[in-house]
């Protein structure tokens, strides 16, 4: 009888805190109403080894594609939330707009990858997993194939109907030219803490910038907090302010995702104003030391940031859709609304 009432009391605690925490070791991760780690469990059981094996492939051929992964999601989820926008035709940063900044540039190549795996999920599992919520695993799968961390991504997001102009976009992702101060107080406006910032920033291990994004520091005046070398090397790849070419985020490992992005901080060798003075400001300074020499304490609080980043503003329940093209909405498109069941769902979701 007690051990009975015991084993329903811990199985009632066990339901509760699946459906609001994540244990990382000691650390619990909050989750907000709408999402959970079960989400999909019944609707697509294999939905994350679907997308762990197409991207191992995927990666195999060429890593860089991870970082364009990233990236994708930190766009995504900055801006308006996490709710797939940016992957409209027709989105401010999103793919084959005159519109979209030229300094956004995300690659064309991860939309593809993206429209991809949904296609391989859709075929399993019918249309049931978000556009959304691809993003987000695929950002995960980046992450740990490239030899980071692995984290269990809260899961039940919606996809938006609505378009984030270029003024929200621009308003919501600060330029590479940013201090300290600003990248803290517009990531403040997201909850998110100095802790969150500089581990955030630490996506910066892998991938690629282009010289447009921070030749700033270079022509006309030399930035005084960067390494000369480091310097002359990156004059030689941008030879005028305006080239076209791109250099590595992080010169010590490239395509690993480790913590040797905060050792070239210590080294004066960030590629960007908003990394390097990081480790300029005496508030943030301490948190890039204590990531370069603590690689397991980076990866805590990146996994924790991320899981965070990965639910701003999120769409659940019956808002927004579950798109059967990532690129378009449903209502724009006349495949979905010809689909009968599925389609009038499409439409009166909207
Ligand atoms: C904190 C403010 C941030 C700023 C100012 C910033 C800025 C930039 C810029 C300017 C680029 C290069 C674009 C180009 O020249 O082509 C870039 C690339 C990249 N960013 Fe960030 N970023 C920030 C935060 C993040 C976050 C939160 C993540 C992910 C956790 C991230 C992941 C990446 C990755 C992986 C790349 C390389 C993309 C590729 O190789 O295609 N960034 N970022
Ligand atoms: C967008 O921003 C620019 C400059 O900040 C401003 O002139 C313009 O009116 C804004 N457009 C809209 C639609 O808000
Ligand atoms: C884009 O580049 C322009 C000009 O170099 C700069 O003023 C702006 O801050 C940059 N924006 C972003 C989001 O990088
Ligand atoms: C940081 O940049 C802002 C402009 O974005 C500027 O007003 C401020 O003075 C800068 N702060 C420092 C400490 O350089
Ligand atoms: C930040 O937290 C406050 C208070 O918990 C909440 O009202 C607000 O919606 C949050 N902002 C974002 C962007 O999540
Ligand atoms: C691109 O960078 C390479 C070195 O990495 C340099 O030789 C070449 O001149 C650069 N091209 C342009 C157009 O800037
Ligand atoms: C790049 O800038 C140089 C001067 O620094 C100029 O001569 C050249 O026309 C520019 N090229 C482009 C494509 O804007
Ligand atoms: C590194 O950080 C982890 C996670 O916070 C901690 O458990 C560990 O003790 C730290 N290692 C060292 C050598 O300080
Ligand atoms: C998705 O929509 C885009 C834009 O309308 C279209 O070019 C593409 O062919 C569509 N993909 C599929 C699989 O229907």
């Amino acid at each position: 009888m007690a051990s009975s009432s015991s084993s329903l009391i811990y199985m009632i605690f066990f339901l509760l805190c699946n459906s609001c925490s994540y244990f990382d070791g000691a650390r619990a991760q909050i989750v907000l109403p709408g999402l959970s780690w079960t989400y999909y469990d019944v609707s697509c059981p294999n939905l994350e080894s679907i997308i762990t094996e197409q991207l191992k492939k995927v990666f195999k051929n060429d890593i860089g594609q991870a970082a364009g992964l990233l990236r994708l999601h930190f766009h995504d989820c900055f801006v308006q939330g996490c709710d797939g926008s940016v992957l409209l035709d027709g989105s401010a940063s999103g793919p084959g707009e005159q519109a979209a900044p030229p300094n956004l540039s995300l690659r064309a190549e991860a939309f593809k990858i993206i429209n991809d795996l949904r296609r391989r999920v859709h075929d399993k599992c019918g249309r049931v997993v978000s556009c959304s919520d691809i993003v987000a695993l695929a950002a995960r799968d980046a992450v740990y194939l490239s030899g980071g961390p692995n984290y269990a991504v809260p899961l039940g997001r919606r996809d938006g109907l609505t378009f984030a102009t270029v003024n929200v976009t621009l308003a919501n992702l600060p330029p590479p030219s940013s201090n300290t101060s600003a990248l803290l107080t517009s990531l403040a406006s997201k909850n998110f803490t100095a802790t969150d910032v500089v581990a955030l920033s630490g996506g910066h291990t892998i991938g690629l910038g282009h010289c447009t994004s921070f030749t700033g520091r270079l022509y006309p005046t030399q930035d005084p907090t960067m390494d000369k070398t480091f310097a002359n090397n990156l004059k030689a790849t941008c030879p005028t302010a305006n080239s076209t070419n791109t250099t590595v985020l992080d010169i010590r490992s490239p395509d690993k995702f480790d913590n040797k992005y905060y050792v070239d901080l210590m080294n004066r060798q960030g590629l960007f104003t908003s990394d390097q003075d990081l480790y300029t400001d005496p508030r943030t300074r301490p948190i890039v030391t204590a990531f370069a020499v603590n690689q397991t304490l980076f990866f805590d609080e990146f996994v924790t940031a991320m899981i965070k980043m990965s639910q701003l503003s999120v769409l659940t329940g019956s808002a927004g859709e579950v798109r059967a093209n990532c690129s378009v909405r449903n209502s724009d498109s006349l495949l979905v609304s010809s689909v009968g069941g599925e389609g009038k769902k499409a439409l009166s979701d909207f």
